[in-house]
């Protein structure tokens, strides 16, 4: 098959776009707002976008059926800092009630049962019981083109100022990620999680 996406034009019951693109990392962002009151949110189009040094970025929507933008965003931008958290399959639940749309400065560490963690170089709390934590230094916002002129689709950029990991992680001097159990999303509402790691050397 094929479809255009500006057409919609592929004859399924649901978007196929997001089980095409897989498995999403999930960048579970902590930031906190101008009162200091701390927020969590997950962010599947999320990525690692350079390593040296190390940036990330996380595409938000607005605030469904409201003209305003999510408070990840709109917290990275007036703080100028945010944490990324692993999620991880110990605290999914956690981290599905951490994306409920609840109204501007709820503490969604409290709605979710999580703890926190001070962080090192920025403010806003690390969640506790996760062993990856990623302190950033906000950078910038691009928008990207929205279907709905009214609304809009935003790239937010940091770079990675300090990074968190549980030693139990370690193994030889190299990170086992399969021990933190990640997960990331697939389409609709499927997740996977990594436990199964191979090695392919480049060919130079
Ligand atoms: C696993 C998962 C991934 C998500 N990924 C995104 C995403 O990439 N972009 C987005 O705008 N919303 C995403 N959401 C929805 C947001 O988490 C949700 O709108 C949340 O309320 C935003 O919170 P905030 O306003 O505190 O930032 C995701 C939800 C889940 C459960």
């Amino acid at each position: 098959m094929f479809y255009e996406p500006d057409k919609n034009n592929h004859g399924l019951k649901y978007n196929p776009f997001k089980q095409l693109v897989v498995p999403r990392p999930i960048g579970w962002i902590s930031t906190l707002n101008e009162n200091g009151v701390p927020n969590l949110a997950p962010y599947s189009f999320f990525n690692a976008v350079a390593e040296n040094p190390p940036a990330v970025a996380f595409c938000t929507g607005m605030r469904p059926k409201s003209p305003e933008l999510k408070d990840s965003q709109r917290n990275a931008e007036k703080t100028g800092e945010f944490v990324v958290n692993l999620a991880t399959y110990a605290l999914r639940e956690q981290m599905n009630r951490s994306s409920a749309g609840l109204p501007h400065g709820v503490n969604e560490f409290e709605t979710a049962g999580l703890e926190t963690l001070p962080s090192r170089l920025v403010k806003p709390p690390r969640v506790k019981g996760t062993p990856v934590h990623l302190e950033c230094r906000y950078l910038k916002t691009v928008e990207v083109p929205c279907s709905d002129p009214t609304r809009g689709n935003f790239v937010v950029f940091g770079q990675v100022v300090g990074v968190h990991i549980d030693d139990t992680l370690l193994v030889d001097g190299r990170v086992d990620i399969a021990r933190a159990k990640p997960i990331a999303r697939l389409g609709y509402m499927d997740y996977t999680w990594i436990e199964q790691v191979f090695t392919l050397n480049r060919p130079d």
